[in-house]
């Protein structure tokens, strides 16, 4: 990683993914900002993270206010790099997930991502340097899937589905400026994720959050816009940009020959 700044700011940084990012991150002598809700957790980190710089940040990013807090830290600090990790996933059917969730879901997920990444970009384009990573998922490729042992993820399979194309259109816009965009799709990971929902996948095979946080580094390095750690031939994935683009290429203002009578 080249960037010239050395801070980078990662969001659900407590545990997991965003722990690891942070672990990472720390020894190659980024200092850091790190957000989550569980101050001990974070702290924790700090105090382990002492040969660099850490910024502890307590703040919900399912709230306005929380989002807003740490956006203003993206626009007036110097970041090289974003993390863009915090998540949830809220499985539920759709019927019956309360609104309240599915807000939170939205907010954790989908503005905060956006919010933060676009607090962040002006400072990147003008220091003509820095890398975001939305997190996103596997997930985000199986709208078409039909329902199988993950019922109840239409919302959170939107959300990742939104950082994935999100993260291509901004890379293609923030590219010129010099700045690298990655959305990064994890399969099934190791970490407290599905715990915290009361599922115990621990029986599955699951990449390590680590492997998962090398992988992004290094595909950041590759310039890989969709990081897929988990995906061996990324041929595959090539073949889904190559079909979503020729659909919509595909298209014409002339009514489609079978929704005439
Ligand atoms: N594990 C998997 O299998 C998997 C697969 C695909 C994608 N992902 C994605 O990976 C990301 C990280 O998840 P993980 O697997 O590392 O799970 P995790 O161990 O549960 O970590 C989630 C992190 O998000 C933070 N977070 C959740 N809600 C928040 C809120 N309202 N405000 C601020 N921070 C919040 C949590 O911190 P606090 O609780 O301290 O706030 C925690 O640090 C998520 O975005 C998830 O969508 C995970």
């Amino acid at each position: 990683m080249n960037d010239l700044n050395r801070l980078a700011l990662v969001t659900g940084a407590s545990s997991g993914i965003g722990r690891a990012f942070a672990r990472q991150l720390g020894a190659a002598g980024y200092d850091l900002v790190v957000v989550g809700r569980r101050r001990d957790r974070l702290d924790e980190l700090a105090a382990e993270l002492s040969d660099v710089t850490v910024r502890v940040v307590v703040s919900d990013l399912g709230t306005d206010e929380g989002i807003g807090r740490v956006a203003e830290i993206c626009a007036n600090e110097d970041l090289s790099l974003l993390v863009n990790n915090a998540g949830v996933s809220h499985y539920m059917a759709f019927t019956a997930l309360p609104a309240g969730k599915a807000t939170e879901l939205l907010h954790v997920k989908v503005v905060a991502t956006t919010l933060l990444a676009h607090a962040a970009a002006p400072g990147m384009v003008a220091r003509k340097g820095g890398s975001i990573i939305n997190v996103a998922g596997m997930l985000g490729f199986s709208g078409p899937a039909p329902l199988g042992h993950s019922p109840g993820r239409a919302i959170y399979v939107g959300t990742l589905a939104h950082i994935i194309a999100m993260s291509q259109a901004l890379d293609q816009e923030l590219g010129a400026a010099g700045i690298r965009v990655q959305a990064l799709c994890p399969g099934l990971v190791a970490t407290e994720f599905h715990e915290r929902q009361g599922m115990d996948l621990s029986a599955l095979p699951r990449m390590t959050a680590e492997d998962l946080v090398a992988g992004s580094l290094r595909g950041l390095e590759l310039g890989e816009t969709v990081c897929a750690p988990g995906v061996e031939q990324s041929e595959l994935l090539d073949a889904i940009f190559r079909a979503d683009l020729a659909a919509f290429q595909g298209q014409s203002p002339t009514l489609a020959q079978r929704y005439r009578t």
